[in-house]
């Protein structure tokens, strides 16, 4: 997502990326990816543990595309990268609604309040339900929103220090009340806290996310494609035409 990659690296004669689990560990995400062709690419996933793999693609890089399409990748997501200073957001307080840290005691409300506010997303059918992201607390950023009888109604999480936001929705009965606003608000204390600089988040297309993140001050930095080979999935072998 343009951020920086920490995870380990691999790498062979043309191609290199590095591993990224997702918060949830569905997916391993092969940051970073560079590949001369499909031999290179096959040089790589034959040194990763079994897919699913998952791949960020920038909307111009046909190349990587088209090669990992021929090694049995499937695009699953489009959407468009946004940005925005992580200094600066500001919100105010939604009368009712308390803002905290995600505690794993609430796997259950939150794989409800997750369906509701994420259904249909395209990330979301993707991973499935539960997620993941329900044993997710102290991994980044990571807060919801409640009401005062302990209702969960949204939730935001973030990796730090790079704020990119990876899951964030609000349940539909309680959008339009500035909750997702405070909820990037406070990940982006956190992001600010850790010495970050940025905010990140993707708008997957079909949503109201870009209109959203619009008007929170983020603006678009690209076309990005999702590609996964799942498990069970065979990697293609022909090398033929790369
Ligand atoms: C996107 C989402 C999190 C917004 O949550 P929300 O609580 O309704 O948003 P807020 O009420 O805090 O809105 C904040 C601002 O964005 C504006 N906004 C919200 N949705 C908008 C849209 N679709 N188009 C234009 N502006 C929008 C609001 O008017 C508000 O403006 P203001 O603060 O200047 O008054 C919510 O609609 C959702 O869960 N969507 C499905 C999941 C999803 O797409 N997640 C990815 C999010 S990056």
């Amino acid at each position: 997502m343009g951020s920086p990659s920490f995870g380990p690296a691999v790498s062979a004669p043309g191609a290199s990326c590095r591993l990224k689990p997702s918060p949830t560990a569905h997916a391993l995400r092969l940051d970073a990816l560079q590949v001369r062709d499909l031999a290179a690419l096959h040089a790589v996933l034959d040194q990763l543990p079994e897919p699913p793999w998952d791949v960020e693609v920038h909307g111009d890089d046909l190349h990587l595309l088209e090669t990992l399409r021929a090694a049995n990748f499937a695009p699953y997501c489009s959407g468009t990268l946004f940005a925005r200073p992580a200094e600066g957001l500001i919100a105010p307080r939604t009368p009712g609604i308390e803002i905290v840290a995600y505690d794993n005691g609430w796997a259950e409300a939150f794989t409800r309040a997750e369906h509701d506010a994420m259904e249909g997303l395209a990330a979301y059918g993707e991973l499935g339900s539960p997620s993941g992201y329900e044993w997710g607390a102290g991994q980044g950023s990571f807060r919801i929103a409640r009401t005062p009888s302990g209702e969960l109604v949204g939730f935001a999480h973030a990796d730090l220090p790079d704020g990119m936001i990876d899951w964030c929705g609000v349940v539909p009965a309680f959008r339009g009340k500035g909750i997702g606003r405070q909820l990037l608000a406070a990940v982006a204390e956190d992001v600010v806290s850790q010495r970050g600089t940025h905010l990140l988040a993707f708008a997957e297309d079909g949503t109201n996310a870009a209109g959203f993140l619009t008007r929170l001050g983020f603006r678009p930095k690209g076309r990005r494609t999702l590609m996964i080979a799942r498990a069970g999935d065979t990697p293609g072998t022909d090398t033929a035409g790369t």
